[in-house]
């Protein structure tokens, strides 16, 4: 039996499409959820749903029981997501799980990024559980860069892309390629405590903006800001203070080489090269 947690979300999804692509009979899958109404199209496919809320621990050891493989992903409340994982691993650990894959960040263990601390801890508590563990670190998904952290149409309408990256490079990956990789490890017989690095092809942000224009056929430049500044812009959008303070680290993270990974583990475990920048651009321009 192969556990998904927080499969409602959009890696839970892809990672559960893979599984059942792959062969896996849909009765050997446990979408573990939070709100088992938002799953009612995979129990109608045959997958076992089950209530798991990081939130409720009681709920997590059953959700867990007879599992052999257990994904874990992390919900994307910040500052929740360490205790919740260790809510999650206790309830493994109870739940005599064979295997834990864990959805952490890429460079967990080195990333000074304040987003990478919960992952960094979640990582430390799966090793102290004893627990056999596999740790899939998820390089940034490209479609954050692509529309998804803000609306496209105004930044194409003005010309200009803004941010604290400087000429930092990202190892950007696509949320399929993510859950690809997942998958592999989930359906295969490989090491277990191993940390698999997932990034693709590098780029800057420049360069997002470079083939934003060119496929639009529209000019667009990428302006790079002083990180306080570019926390200012994006709190003028509406986006509130402590928030914004968080996604201009994360940008000016860019800098530090922290979203960048040469690890060719990605390509290596899905057997094909990681999807580019430029597909995911044209699907984003398609959708506007
Ligand atoms: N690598 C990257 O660039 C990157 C970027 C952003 C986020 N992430 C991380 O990767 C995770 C998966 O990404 P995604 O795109 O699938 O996110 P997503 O679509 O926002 O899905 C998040 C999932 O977390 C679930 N969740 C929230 N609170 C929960 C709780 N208390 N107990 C159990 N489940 C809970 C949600 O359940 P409901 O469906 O019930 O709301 C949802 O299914 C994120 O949560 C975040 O930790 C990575």
């Amino acid at each position: 039996m192969i556990t998904i947690t927080a499969a409602t979300g959009r890696l839970g999804r892809l990672v559960i499409a893979e599984l059942l692509e792959r062969g896996v009979p849909a009765g050997e899958i446990v979408a573990a959820v939070r709100s088992p109404q938002k799953a009612a199209d995979l129990a109608e496919r045959g997958v076992q749903v089950r209530r798991a809320d990081y939130d409720q621990p009681e709920t997590l050891e059953p959700a867990f029981a007879g599992t052999d493989k257990l994904l874990l992903i992390p919900s994307a409340v910040y500052g929740q997501r360490f205790p919740q994982m260790k809510n999650a691993v206790q309830a493994a650990v109870a739940a005599r799980v064979p295997l834990v894959a864990y959805a952490s960040f890429v460079n967990a263990a080195t990333s000074t990024l304040r987003l990478a601390d919960e992952h960094r801890q979640a990582e430390a508590c799966i090793r102290e559980s004893g627990l056999p563990f596999v740790f899939l670190r998820n390089g940034a998904y490209i479609e954050l860069y692509c529309g998804e952290l803000g609306d496209l149409a105004p930044v194409l309408e003005a010309g200009v892309m803004i941010g604290s990256g400087g000429n930092g490079k990202i190892s950007g990956v696509t949320r399929p390629d993510l859950a690809a990789a997942a998958a592999v490890v989930l359906t295969g017989d490989g090491p277990a405590n191993k940390a698999y690095d997932l990034g693709g092809e590098a780029f800057s942000l420049a360069d997002v903006a470079a083939e934003f224009a060119a496929q639009s056929g529209k000019p667009l430049v990428y302006q790079d800001l002083p990180v306080e500044e570019y926390a200012k812009a994006l709190a003028g959008w509406g986006v509130p203070q402590p928030f914004a303070d968080l996604l201009a680290d994360t940008s000016f993270a860019i800098t530090r080489g922290d979203w960048y990974t040469d690890s060719a583990d990605l390509q290596q475990l899905i057997g094909r090269p990681a999807t580019p920048l430029a597909n995911v651009v044209t699907a984003a321009l398609k959708a506007l």
